[in-house]
Parts: C-alpha cells; structure tokens; sequence
C-alpha cells in the first residue's frame, strides 16, 4: 500500500495547520500500514474512527482561521472540506459491511492519498497566500 510521504513541499506555512496535516498524513499512514499488514478488523476500524474524528478536528481548526483571516474562499474550502469527510464516512461504512477488502484498499490509494495530497498542495495553500499577503498588508 501506498502510503505518504511527508516532506516540506506541503507545508503551508502556517504552523498549528502544519502540525495538524503531518498528524493527518501520520494517520492516513497508520491506516494505510494495519489494513497492509493484515492486522484484525478491530484495529483497523479503532484507526479509521481515529483518522475521521482528528480529520474533523483539523477542518474546523482551520475554517476557524480562515473566518478569523476573512478569507473569502471559505464557503467553497469548507465545502471541500464536507467532500472529504463524506468520503472518510463511506470508507468506514463500506469496511464496516465488506471487512478488509482490495476495494478498500484501493480506495484509501486513490481517494485518500490523492485527495489529501492535491488538498494541502492545491487549495490549503491558496488560503495559506491569503492569509501571507494579509498578514503583511496589516
Ligand atoms: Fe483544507
């Protein structure tokens, strides 16, 4: 499987976002490593709960910070923020019906890894130049 590598082509610049999205990709990892390693469906489901509930976590902390920048992209980032969890949600239901299958698997590659990485690459650093720009401004 797959997994993330971390380097410092995602940082953002923003350090509690930063820390939060090295946790993030930590976890997607994890995931990524016990459905791998063929660890028991319990532990894998425990893991997966964890990545929704951090995941969650970090979208409301950073929509807090965009509401406190005044960002203007906020309604369409938070919108890509409910894409993913809807996502995260069908994964946890399709494991919890089919168990640890290559579908799943698969679906964690392409889905999770790829959405994540194109997020922070893309649309996080889109705020994160806001954000700079009206730092410095004032
Ligand atoms: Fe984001």
């Amino acid at each position: 499987m797959k997994t993330v590598a971390w380097d410092g082509s995602l940082l953002v610049g923003i350090p509690l976002v930063d820390q939060q999205h090295e946790e993030l990709i930590r976890r997607l990892n994890a995931l990524a490593c016990s459905i791998t390693t063929g660890e028991g469906e319990r532990e894998i489901q425990r893991t997966l709960e964890f990545l929704i509930e951090y995941t969650r976590h970090h979208f409301s902390a950073e929509e807090t910070i965009m509401a406190d920048a005044k960002y203007p992209g906020l309604l369409e980032h938070k919108s890509r923020h409910l894409e993913f969890i809807g996502v995260l949600n069908q994964l946890e239901e399709e494991f919890r019906e089919d168990g640890s299958t290559k579908i799943l698997a698969e679906s964690l590659n392409t889905l999770l890894v790829n959405w994540l990485l194109t997020h922070i690459g893309k649309v996080d650093k889109q705020f994160a130049s806001h954000f700079h720009t009206a730092k410095s401004t004032g």
